[in-house]
């Protein structure tokens, strides 16, 4: 897996950079530098904009990404949307999914199956799919969670629930008050476990999380995907360094 952000691009991306550096040098020296720094400000659109959702769509705003939050009532998302900065805007489900070149998935988890049915086909054609949701038995039930685990847990039932979708779980027991721009650990950067089967996708959720800041472990495939849920041994804060040890000692 690349360090590189430069690794984590396809082609289609390289190209609308190098178009973008061309567009760049129009511009003067300082909006230059802010619309570098944004890399390819990729589209993403957040179904879910409540806590988690919220405050992580502002992170990528603030560098520039063009989000849009959504709703099933839109218009409550003006307060969001005014504090997210220019590059926010709001819609519904179907908008924002139009919308995205990376959804990001924020929703209790029994919200995924019906999303799935209702936007599958549309999610299965992009590139990126960042499932932030968790099965949380004290709010989705004990019954509800016991399928989930039938199914191999969080990330396998998630790429069930949408089939094709190229799904990268993370972000998942990192709370929205660790979503602040700058929130890192004191001695170093917070790591953000992730666990997903498509290299492309993976390569590029890790260029993003570290676009805002934080440095992304990918500490295997979807199958690991169940433990990144609250209450984990990898839940919580941890430095990238602390996470590899914790996820050797797991098994998928
Ligand atoms: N809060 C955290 O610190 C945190 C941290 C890590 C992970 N998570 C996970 O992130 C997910 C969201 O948590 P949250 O705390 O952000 O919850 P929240 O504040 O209650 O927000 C839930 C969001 O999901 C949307 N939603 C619910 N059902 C939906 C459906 N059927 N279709 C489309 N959108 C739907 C809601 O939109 P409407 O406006 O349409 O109701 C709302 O924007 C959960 O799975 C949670 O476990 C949360």
């Amino acid at each position: 897996m690349t360090n590189d952000i430069f690794g984590a691009l396809h082609r289609r991306d390289l190209l609308s950079l190098l178009g973008g550096v061309a567009a760049l040098s129009a511009l003067p020296r300082q909006s230059r530098a802010q619309a570098a720094g944004s890399v390819a400000a990729l589209k993403l659109g957040f179904i879910g904009s409540g806590r988690e959702g919220g405050a992580l769509g502002t992170l990528f705003a603030k560098k520039g990404h063009p989000v849009m939050f959504s709703s099933r009532h839109p218009e409550n998302l003006k307060e969001l949307i005014a504090s997210a900065g220019p590059s926010a805007t709001a819609g519904t489900v179907e908008e924002a999914v139009a919308f995205g070149d990376v959804i990001v998935l924020v929703v209790p988890y029994t919200a995924v199956e019906q999303i799935g049915k209702e936007h599958g086909k549309a999610l299965a054609g992009k590139r990126l799919l960042l499932d932030v949701s968790n099965p949380i038995a004290r709010r989705d039930g004990e019954d509800f969670v016991k399928q989930v685990n039938e199914m191999g847990g969080a990330g396998l039932a998630t790429a069930k629930f949408i089939p094709g979708a190229k799904v990268v779980r993370g972000f998942n027991a990192i709370g929205s008050g660790k979503l602040e721009p700058g929130a890192a650990k004191a001695d170093g950067k917070l790591g953000v476990p992730i666990a997903g089967d498509d290299k492309g996708a993976v390569e590029l959720a890790e260029a993003l999380i570290r676009q805002i800041g934080f440095e992304p472990v990918l500490v295997g495939g979807l199958a690991m995907g169940k433990y990144l849920v609250p209450g984990t041994p990898l839940g919580g804060e941890h430095s990238p360094e602390e996470l590899k040890q914790i996820a050797a000692t797991l098994k998928a």
